[in-house]
């Protein structure tokens, strides 16, 4: 009796490890970047990222515009909805492993063998902006090209939260694009505080503004991920949606809110899951608020494809 009932435990207990172990796959390799070495650091205002500081950032072109996007796992890269006019993979590139275009040295390129947007998306109100593409091929994680750790269901982001933009949006409004990967660090700005700034802003949207003004803090591609960090993981928060322009003030940015995605995401994504980290950070680590609303305004996103 006692034997058999052991025994069944054991196979419940190595089911039960080899399911975890498949539904996280990822989770020992995501949010980790060897080269990084400037995170500890908070720095105001835009800046040239060092190479594989963002491993997972990829750039998307799509029919001659131009995306960001991250790596969630070998074969699936997770970017905006708006991004895409349609769902037709051919003129898509996804560069991973780029920080000039000037030089190829850890360039990982592939096209695109399925795009997926999300069937809620709402092209008016923004809801819902997120897509999946699934790379021609697998690709193999270096030190300049992993992928990162999603928020899980359930995540929380604080007001204040110090998170990272990264992308090769504009420097300013109206401007070029820029011809080496950009880092910026902006703070988390609650939903309360940031609905006044946008009408149609939903749970499915997060917002963070950087917090000091000037021509630098225009950043970041849609498509683009928003990340910040516990301990030596990095966790991917929310996509770059959209805003109000460049360096006006009052105006966040607005991100989709990627902890609602888990459910949808691990639906389409075949093969390795990404990896899920539950992000709990506490409303006591959060920069005074006005002081973060009084700094804020100056942000920019460039919204290259709307
Ligand atoms: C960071 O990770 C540790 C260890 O996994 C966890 O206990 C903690 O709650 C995490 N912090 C946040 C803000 O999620």
């Amino acid at each position: 009796m006692m034997k058999v009932g052991s025994s069944s435990s054991r196979v419940l207990l190595l089911l039960l490890t080899l399911w975890a172990a498949g539904s996280n796959a990822q989770l020992s390799v995501c949010g980790k970047a060897p080269l990084n070495t400037r995170s500890d650091t908070r720095i105001v205002g835009g800046q040239s990222a060092a190479a594989g500081a963002w491993p997972w950032q990829a750039r998307l072109e799509i029919q001659g515009g131009l995306c960001g996007g991250s790596l969630i796992s070998s074969q699936w890269v997770l970017s905006a909805a708006h991004c895409f006019k349609s769902t037709s993979t051919s003129g898509v590139t996804v560069s991973l492993g780029l920080q000039s275009l000037a030089s190829s040295a850890n360039l990982v390129s592939r096209g695109a063998k399925q795009i997926i947007v999300h069937p809620d998306y709402n092209s008016n109100t923004n809801d819902n902006d997120v897509a999946l593409v699934q790379l021609s091929a697998a690709v193999t994680f270096t030190n300049y090209v992993r992928p990162v750790c999603l928020a899980a269901d359930g995540s929380v982001f604080p007001s204040g939260l110090d998170c990272w933009v990264t992308g090769w949006g504009t420097l300013r409004e109206g401007g070029s694009t820029s011809q080496t990967l950009q880092e910026v660090d902006v703070p988390i700005v609650s939903n309360s505080d940031c609905s006044p700034s946008y009408s149609s802003l939903t749970n499915n949207m997060l917002c963070a503004g950087l917090s000091s003004g000037g021509k630098d803090s225009c950043q970041g591609d849609s498509g683009g991920p928003l990340v910040t960090k516990n301990g030596t993981v990095w966790v991917q928060a929310g996509v770059v949606s959209f805003g109000t322009g460049c360096a006006q003030p009052g105006f966040p940015g607005v991100y989709t809110r990627i902890s609602n995605y888990q459910t949808w995401i691990n639906s389409q994504v075949s093969g390795e899951q990404p990896g899920y980290v539950s992000f709990q950070g506490a409303a006591s680590a959060a920069r005074p608020l006005a002081a973060s609303l009084l700094a804020v305004p100056t942000l920019c996103l460039a919204l290259l494809l709307s």
